[in-house]
Protein backbone atom coordinates (compact mmCIF):
# COMPACT_ATOMS: atom_id res chain seq x y z
CA UNK A 1 0.00 0.00 0.00
CA UNK A 2 0.96 3.18 -1.27
CA UNK A 3 2.04 5.73 2.54
CA UNK A 4 2.93 9.00 1.94
CA UNK A 5 5.58 10.70 4.53
CA UNK A 6 2.75 13.98 6.42
CA UNK A 7 4.67 15.98 8.56
CA UNK A 8 2.09 18.12 10.89
CA UNK A 9 2.63 21.55 12.68
CA UNK A 10 -0.64 22.62 14.39
CA UNK A 11 1.45 25.66 15.96
CA UNK A 12 -0.71 27.82 17.85
CA UNK A 13 -4.54 28.23 18.94
CA UNK A 14 -7.34 27.24 17.17
CA UNK A 15 -4.48 25.49 14.51
CA UNK A 16 -3.99 22.57 17.13
CA UNK A 17 -8.22 22.12 16.79
CA UNK A 18 -8.13 22.56 12.87
CA UNK A 19 -4.98 20.81 12.11
CA UNK A 20 -6.30 17.14 14.70
CA UNK A 21 -10.09 17.76 12.49
CA UNK A 22 -8.08 17.36 9.27
CA UNK A 23 -5.70 14.42 9.93
CA UNK A 24 -8.81 12.49 11.27
CA UNK A 25 -10.46 13.24 7.81
CA UNK A 26 -7.78 12.68 5.65
CA UNK A 27 -6.51 9.50 7.33
CA UNK A 28 -9.93 8.01 6.88
CA UNK A 29 -10.17 9.25 3.09
CA UNK A 30 -6.78 7.99 2.75
CA UNK A 31 -8.19 4.34 4.16
CA UNK A 32 -11.18 4.03 2.11
CA UNK A 33 -8.90 4.91 -0.65
CA UNK A 34 -6.18 2.56 -0.62
CA UNK A 35 -3.24 4.67 0.61
CA UNK A 36 -2.22 5.62 4.45
CA UNK A 37 -0.56 8.65 5.55
CA UNK A 38 2.81 8.20 8.25
CA UNK A 39 2.08 11.36 9.87
CA UNK A 40 4.48 13.03 12.23
CA UNK A 41 3.59 15.74 14.53
CA UNK A 42 6.21 18.52 16.00
CA UNK A 43 5.17 20.88 18.41
CA UNK A 44 6.98 23.98 16.75
CA UNK A 45 4.66 26.93 18.17
CA UNK A 46 5.20 29.65 20.41
CA UNK A 47 4.95 27.43 23.60
CA UNK A 48 8.24 25.80 22.52
CA UNK A 49 9.36 29.15 21.73
CA UNK A 50 9.28 30.18 25.19
CA UNK A 51 10.90 27.09 26.31
CA UNK A 52 13.53 26.84 23.84
CA UNK A 53 14.31 30.74 22.49
CA UNK A 54 13.64 29.59 18.80
CA UNK A 55 10.25 28.50 16.89
CA UNK A 56 12.08 25.19 15.16
CA UNK A 57 15.13 23.66 16.23
CA UNK A 58 18.16 24.32 13.89
CA UNK A 59 17.42 21.86 11.87
CA UNK A 60 14.16 22.35 11.38
CA UNK A 61 13.94 22.75 7.70
CA UNK A 62 16.36 19.40 7.16
CA UNK A 63 13.71 17.46 9.18
CA UNK A 64 10.55 18.71 7.25
CA UNK A 65 12.75 18.45 3.65
CA UNK A 66 12.17 14.17 3.84
CA UNK A 67 8.75 14.55 4.16
CA UNK A 68 6.01 14.19 0.99
CA UNK A 69 3.93 17.19 2.12
CA UNK A 70 3.16 19.56 5.36
CA UNK A 71 0.20 20.63 6.91
CA UNK A 72 0.08 23.61 8.72
CA UNK A 73 -2.55 24.97 11.51
CA UNK A 74 -1.62 28.81 12.46
CA UNK A 75 1.27 30.34 13.79
CA UNK A 76 0.98 33.29 16.30
CA UNK A 77 0.42 34.13 19.93
CA UNK A 78 1.05 37.76 20.31
CA UNK A 79 0.55 38.05 23.48
CA UNK A 80 2.98 35.82 24.26
CA UNK A 81 5.34 35.87 21.49
CA UNK A 82 5.60 38.94 18.79
CA UNK A 83 3.95 38.29 15.37
CA UNK A 84 7.47 39.57 13.80
CA UNK A 85 9.24 36.92 15.54
CA UNK A 86 7.19 33.58 15.84
CA UNK A 87 6.16 34.41 11.61
CA UNK A 88 10.09 34.78 10.92
CA UNK A 89 10.91 31.76 12.76
CA UNK A 90 8.68 28.94 11.34
CA UNK A 91 5.97 29.74 8.87
CA UNK A 92 7.77 32.41 6.42
CA UNK A 93 11.27 29.96 5.91
CA UNK A 94 9.57 27.35 4.81
CA UNK A 95 7.70 28.93 2.01
CA UNK A 96 11.12 30.40 1.17
CA UNK A 97 13.20 27.45 1.88
CA UNK A 98 11.24 25.19 -0.13
CA UNK A 99 10.62 27.15 -2.88
CA UNK A 100 7.13 27.16 -2.10
CA UNK A 101 6.23 30.31 -4.75
CA UNK A 102 2.39 29.72 -5.65
CA UNK A 103 0.42 30.36 -2.89
CA UNK A 104 -3.15 29.07 -4.28
CA UNK A 105 -6.39 30.28 -2.68
CA UNK A 106 -9.65 29.24 -3.94
CA UNK A 107 -12.70 31.31 -2.76
CA UNK A 108 -16.17 30.36 -3.72
CA UNK A 109 -19.23 29.73 -1.98
CA UNK A 110 -19.66 26.00 0.00
CA UNK A 111 -23.35 24.77 -0.62
CA UNK A 112 -25.57 26.12 2.24
CA UNK A 113 -23.19 28.65 3.29
CA UNK A 114 -24.66 32.37 3.00
CA UNK A 115 -22.03 35.02 2.02
CA UNK A 116 -22.38 38.66 2.71
CA UNK A 117 -23.10 39.54 -1.38
CA UNK A 118 -26.01 39.65 -3.57
CA UNK A 119 -23.73 37.71 -6.14
CA UNK A 120 -23.35 34.04 -5.40
CA UNK A 121 -22.24 32.38 -8.65
CA UNK A 122 -18.27 33.31 -8.10
CA UNK A 123 -15.03 31.06 -8.39
CA UNK A 124 -12.17 33.18 -7.78
CA UNK A 125 -8.88 31.19 -7.69
CA UNK A 126 -6.04 33.51 -6.47
CA UNK A 127 -2.26 32.91 -6.82
CA UNK A 128 -0.22 34.83 -4.64
CA UNK A 129 3.46 35.09 -5.15
CA UNK A 130 5.08 33.54 -1.77
CA UNK A 131 8.72 33.41 -2.14
CA UNK A 132 10.13 37.57 -2.42
CA UNK A 133 8.12 40.76 -3.11
CA UNK A 134 6.87 42.76 0.17
CA UNK A 135 8.04 39.96 2.22
CA UNK A 136 11.81 39.67 0.96
CA UNK A 137 12.57 40.52 4.61
CA UNK A 138 15.40 43.37 3.23
CA UNK A 139 15.36 46.16 5.55
CA UNK A 140 16.98 47.54 8.32
CA UNK A 141 16.57 49.78 11.27
CA UNK A 142 19.04 52.55 12.45
CA UNK A 143 19.30 54.93 14.93
CA UNK A 144 16.77 53.52 17.08
CA UNK A 145 14.82 54.77 20.04
CA UNK A 146 16.23 58.32 19.02
CA UNK A 147 14.86 61.02 17.34
CA UNK A 148 16.36 60.23 13.91
CA UNK A 149 15.30 57.08 13.90
CA UNK A 150 15.13 54.86 10.65
CA UNK A 151 12.86 51.59 9.20
CA UNK A 152 13.58 50.53 5.77
CA UNK A 153 11.72 47.85 4.61
CA UNK A 154 12.33 47.45 0.69
CA UNK A 155 10.01 45.39 -1.81
CA UNK A 156 12.27 42.65 -3.98
CA UNK A 157 10.68 41.74 -7.36
CA UNK A 158 13.42 39.38 -9.46
CA UNK A 159 12.81 38.76 -13.22
CA UNK A 160 12.86 35.22 -12.47
CA UNK A 161 10.60 35.49 -9.46
CA UNK A 162 7.71 37.38 -11.40
CA UNK A 163 7.97 35.32 -14.64
CA UNK A 164 7.28 31.74 -12.86
CA UNK A 165 4.45 33.27 -10.60
CA UNK A 166 2.93 34.52 -13.61
CA UNK A 167 3.36 31.56 -16.08
CA UNK A 168 1.71 29.85 -13.30
CA UNK A 169 -1.22 31.85 -13.30
CA UNK A 170 -1.58 31.67 -16.93
CA UNK A 171 -1.19 28.04 -16.76
CA UNK A 172 -3.96 27.96 -13.72
CA UNK A 173 -6.07 30.21 -16.22
CA UNK A 174 -5.59 28.03 -18.90
CA UNK A 175 -7.32 24.86 -17.32
CA UNK A 176 -9.72 26.69 -16.01
CA UNK A 177 -11.88 29.22 -17.79
CA UNK A 178 -9.24 30.90 -19.99
CA UNK A 179 -8.84 34.35 -17.73
CA UNK A 180 -5.87 35.58 -15.93
CA UNK A 181 -6.49 38.94 -13.65
CA UNK A 182 -3.09 40.31 -13.52
CA UNK A 183 -3.25 43.11 -9.95
CA UNK A 184 -0.19 46.00 -9.73
CA UNK A 185 -0.34 48.97 -8.56
CA UNK A 186 1.76 50.36 -11.45
CA UNK A 187 -0.17 53.93 -11.61
CA UNK A 188 2.14 54.81 -8.32
CA UNK A 189 5.03 52.08 -7.63
CA UNK A 190 6.77 52.80 -11.29
CA UNK A 191 9.14 50.60 -10.60
CA UNK A 192 8.39 46.86 -9.62
CA UNK A 193 4.97 47.11 -10.81
CA UNK A 194 5.37 48.20 -14.44
CA UNK A 195 8.32 45.90 -14.12
CA UNK A 196 5.53 42.89 -13.28
CA UNK A 197 3.14 44.50 -16.09
CA UNK A 198 5.74 44.30 -18.80
CA UNK A 199 6.29 40.71 -17.36
CA UNK A 200 2.67 39.92 -18.21
CA UNK A 201 2.25 41.43 -21.20
CA UNK A 202 5.14 39.60 -22.74
CA UNK A 203 3.81 36.35 -21.25
CA UNK A 204 0.40 36.58 -22.46
CA UNK A 205 1.83 36.52 -26.26
CA UNK A 206 3.20 32.69 -24.50
CA UNK A 207 -1.02 31.83 -24.17
CA UNK A 208 -3.08 33.26 -26.92
CA UNK A 209 -6.07 31.72 -25.51
CA UNK A 210 -6.00 33.18 -22.29
CA UNK A 211 -7.41 36.66 -21.63
CA UNK A 212 -5.36 38.49 -19.53
CA UNK A 213 -6.30 42.04 -17.67
CA UNK A 214 -4.30 43.95 -15.81
CA UNK A 215 -5.80 45.75 -12.63
CA UNK A 216 -4.87 47.89 -9.63
CA UNK A 217 -5.23 46.53 -6.35
CA UNK A 218 -7.56 49.43 -4.96
CA UNK A 219 -9.74 48.34 -8.29
CA UNK A 220 -9.61 44.66 -7.73
CA UNK A 221 -10.29 45.46 -4.21
CA UNK A 222 -14.15 46.60 -5.50
CA UNK A 223 -14.05 44.48 -8.06
CA UNK A 224 -13.93 41.43 -5.88
CA UNK A 225 -16.81 42.68 -3.49
CA UNK A 226 -18.98 44.15 -6.68
CA UNK A 227 -18.21 42.21 -9.30
CA UNK A 228 -16.51 38.30 -8.06
CA UNK A 229 -18.36 36.55 -10.86
CA UNK A 230 -16.33 38.39 -13.57
CA UNK A 231 -13.10 36.94 -12.64
CA UNK A 232 -11.30 33.29 -12.75
CA UNK A 233 -7.66 33.21 -11.76
CA UNK A 234 -6.12 36.53 -9.76
CA UNK A 235 -2.28 36.60 -9.78
CA UNK A 236 -0.88 38.77 -7.48
CA UNK A 237 2.55 39.62 -5.63
CA UNK A 238 2.88 38.57 -1.94
CA UNK A 239 1.32 41.02 0.25
CA UNK A 240 -0.87 42.21 -2.31
CA UNK A 241 -2.22 38.19 -2.64
CA UNK A 242 -2.31 38.48 1.18
CA UNK A 243 -4.81 41.24 1.47
CA UNK A 244 -6.97 40.22 -1.27
CA UNK A 245 -7.07 36.36 0.07
CA UNK A 246 -8.39 37.84 3.36
CA UNK A 247 -11.18 39.58 1.26
CA UNK A 248 -11.18 36.31 -0.84
CA UNK A 249 -12.44 34.80 2.44
CA UNK A 250 -14.72 37.37 3.86
CA UNK A 251 -16.58 36.58 0.29
CA UNK A 252 -17.06 32.77 0.61
CA UNK A 253 -18.22 33.73 4.10
CA UNK A 254 -15.40 33.90 6.59
CA UNK A 255 -11.79 32.81 7.20
CA UNK A 256 -13.00 29.44 8.30
CA UNK A 257 -13.92 28.32 4.47
CA UNK A 258 -10.37 29.81 3.15
CA UNK A 259 -8.08 26.83 2.01
CA UNK A 260 -4.93 27.57 0.68
CA UNK A 261 -2.06 25.14 -0.72
CA UNK A 262 2.02 26.48 -0.29
CA UNK A 263 3.07 25.10 -3.54
CA UNK A 264 6.06 24.02 -4.91
CA UNK A 265 5.79 23.41 -8.75
CA UNK A 266 8.61 21.94 -9.63
CA UNK A 267 8.37 19.30 -6.67
CA UNK A 268 12.01 19.73 -5.74
CA UNK A 269 10.81 20.25 -1.51
CA UNK A 270 7.71 19.09 0.04
CA UNK A 271 4.46 21.73 -0.41
CA UNK A 272 2.84 23.09 2.39
CA UNK A 273 -1.35 23.04 3.06
CA UNK A 274 -2.47 25.24 5.75
CA UNK A 275 -5.83 27.29 6.16
CA UNK A 276 -5.74 31.12 5.10
CA UNK A 277 -6.55 31.74 8.78
CA UNK A 278 -4.79 32.35 12.24
CA UNK A 279 -4.50 30.86 15.27
CA UNK A 280 -7.75 33.21 16.52
CA UNK A 281 -6.78 33.97 20.00
CA UNK A 282 -10.30 35.00 20.44
CA UNK A 283 -12.02 31.69 19.92
CA UNK A 284 -8.99 29.65 21.60
CA UNK A 285 -9.89 26.96 23.31
CA UNK A 286 -13.49 26.89 23.17
CA UNK A 287 -13.94 24.44 20.62
CA UNK A 288 -15.89 26.73 18.01
CA UNK A 289 -13.06 26.75 15.24
CA UNK A 290 -14.68 25.77 12.09
CA UNK A 291 -12.13 22.87 10.43
CA UNK A 292 -13.23 23.24 6.95
CA UNK A 293 -10.76 25.45 5.98
CA UNK A 294 -8.10 23.42 7.41
CA UNK A 295 -10.03 20.10 6.02
CA UNK A 296 -10.29 21.99 2.61
CA UNK A 297 -6.55 22.57 2.06
CA UNK A 298 -5.97 19.06 3.26
CA UNK A 299 -7.63 17.66 0.06
CA UNK A 300 -5.43 20.07 -2.04
CA UNK A 301 -3.19 18.52 -0.32
CA UNK A 302 -4.10 15.06 -1.31
CA UNK A 303 -4.73 16.71 -4.92
CA UNK A 304 -1.23 17.56 -4.53
CA UNK A 305 0.02 13.98 -3.68
CA UNK A 306 -1.80 12.67 -6.66
CA UNK A 307 -4.67 11.26 -4.85
CA UNK A 308 -7.21 13.24 -6.72
CA UNK A 309 -10.03 10.58 -6.38
CA UNK A 310 -9.40 11.07 -2.36
CA UNK A 311 -9.20 14.49 -3.01
CA UNK A 312 -12.49 14.90 -4.55
CA UNK A 313 -14.44 12.74 -1.93
CA UNK A 314 -13.23 14.85 0.68
CA UNK A 315 -14.70 18.18 -1.04
CA UNK A 316 -17.83 16.06 -1.59
CA UNK A 317 -18.16 15.18 2.11
CA UNK A 318 -17.30 18.91 3.13
CA UNK A 319 -20.06 19.45 0.76
CA UNK A 320 -22.31 17.27 1.87
CA UNK A 321 -21.65 18.67 5.32
CA UNK A 322 -22.52 22.15 4.63
CA UNK A 323 -25.33 21.60 2.15
CA UNK A 324 -27.32 20.26 5.28
CA UNK A 325 -26.42 23.47 7.28
CA UNK A 326 -23.50 21.99 9.26
CA UNK A 327 -20.44 24.46 9.86
CA UNK A 328 -22.17 27.00 7.43
CA UNK A 329 -23.18 29.20 9.90
CA UNK A 330 -20.18 31.10 11.92
CA UNK A 331 -19.87 29.99 15.43
CA UNK A 332 -23.00 27.93 15.68
CA UNK A 333 -21.28 24.49 15.54
CA UNK A 334 -18.77 22.94 17.47
CA UNK A 335 -15.50 21.69 15.88
CA UNK A 336 -16.22 18.24 16.82
CA UNK A 337 -19.42 18.45 15.45
CA UNK A 338 -18.44 19.70 11.95
CA UNK A 339 -15.76 17.10 11.83
CA UNK A 340 -17.88 14.29 12.65
CA UNK A 341 -20.45 15.40 9.95
CA UNK A 342 -17.78 15.72 7.61
CA UNK A 343 -16.48 12.19 8.35
CA UNK A 344 -19.69 10.19 8.28
CA UNK A 345 -20.08 12.03 5.03
CA UNK A 346 -17.40 10.04 3.45
CA UNK A 347 -19.16 6.79 4.24
P1 LIG B 1 -7.07 35.23 12.49
O1 LIG B 1 -7.26 34.69 11.13
O2 LIG B 1 -6.45 34.33 13.49
O3 LIG B 1 -8.49 35.72 13.07
C1 LIG B 1 -9.29 36.74 12.48
C2 LIG B 1 -10.76 36.56 12.90
O4 LIG B 1 -11.33 35.43 12.21
C3 LIG B 1 -10.93 36.29 14.39
O5 LIG B 1 -12.09 36.94 14.86
C4 LIG B 1 -11.10 34.77 14.45
O6 LIG B 1 -11.85 34.33 15.56
C5 LIG B 1 -11.81 34.47 13.14
N1 LIG B 1 -11.46 33.13 12.63
C6 LIG B 1 -10.29 32.78 12.06
N2 LIG B 1 -10.30 31.48 11.74
C7 LIG B 1 -11.49 30.98 12.12
C8 LIG B 1 -12.08 29.68 12.07
N3 LIG B 1 -11.45 28.62 11.54
N4 LIG B 1 -13.32 29.52 12.58
C9 LIG B 1 -13.97 30.57 13.09
N5 LIG B 1 -13.48 31.83 13.18
C10 LIG B 1 -12.23 32.03 12.69
O7 LIG B 1 -6.23 36.60 12.34
P2 LIG B 1 -5.51 37.52 13.43
O8 LIG B 1 -6.40 37.63 14.63
O9 LIG B 1 -5.09 38.70 12.72
O10 LIG B 1 -4.21 36.72 13.84
C11 LIG B 1 -4.06 35.92 15.01
C12 LIG B 1 -2.65 35.32 15.02
O11 LIG B 1 -2.51 34.42 13.94
C13 LIG B 1 -1.55 36.35 14.85
O12 LIG B 1 -0.45 35.90 15.60
C14 LIG B 1 -1.24 36.31 13.37
O13 LIG B 1 0.04 36.76 13.05
C15 LIG B 1 -1.38 34.81 13.13
N6 LIG B 1 -1.68 34.42 11.74
C16 LIG B 1 -1.12 33.26 11.34
C17 LIG B 1 -1.42 32.74 10.09
C18 LIG B 1 -0.79 31.46 9.67
O14 LIG B 1 -0.14 30.81 10.45
N7 LIG B 1 -0.95 31.03 8.44
C19 LIG B 1 -2.34 33.42 9.27
C20 LIG B 1 -2.91 34.61 9.72
C21 LIG B 1 -2.58 35.10 10.98
C1 LIG C 1 -1.21 34.24 5.58
C2 LIG C 1 -0.76 34.96 6.82
C3 LIG C 1 0.75 35.18 6.83
C4 LIG C 1 1.12 35.96 5.59
C5 LIG C 1 1.27 35.90 8.09
C6 LIG C 1 0.86 35.17 9.32
C7 LIG C 1 2.74 36.16 8.05
O1 LIG C 1 -1.44 36.17 6.97
O2 LIG C 1 -0.73 33.13 5.31
O3 LIG C 1 -2.07 34.77 4.85
O4 LIG C 1 1.02 37.18 5.56
O5 LIG C 1 1.56 35.33 4.63
MN1 LIG D 1 -2.99 36.47 5.51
Amino acid sequence: MKTYKIALLPGDGIGRDVTEAAKAVLEKAAARNGFSLATTSYPWSCDYYLENGSMMPGNGIEILRSFDAILLGAVGWPRKVPDSVSLHGLLLPIRKAFVQYANIRPHRLLPGVQGPLRSENFDILCIRENTEGEYSGAGGRVHQGTDSEVAVETSIFTLKGVERILRFGFEQARARRGKLASVTKSNAQRYSMVFWDEITQRLSQDYPDVEVTSYHIDAMAARMVMAPESLDVVVASNLFGDILTDLGAAIQGGLGFAASANINPDRSAPSMFEPVHGSAPDIANLGIANPIAAIWSGAMMLQHLGEAAAAGKVMAAIEATTARGIGASPGRDKTEAITASVLSALD
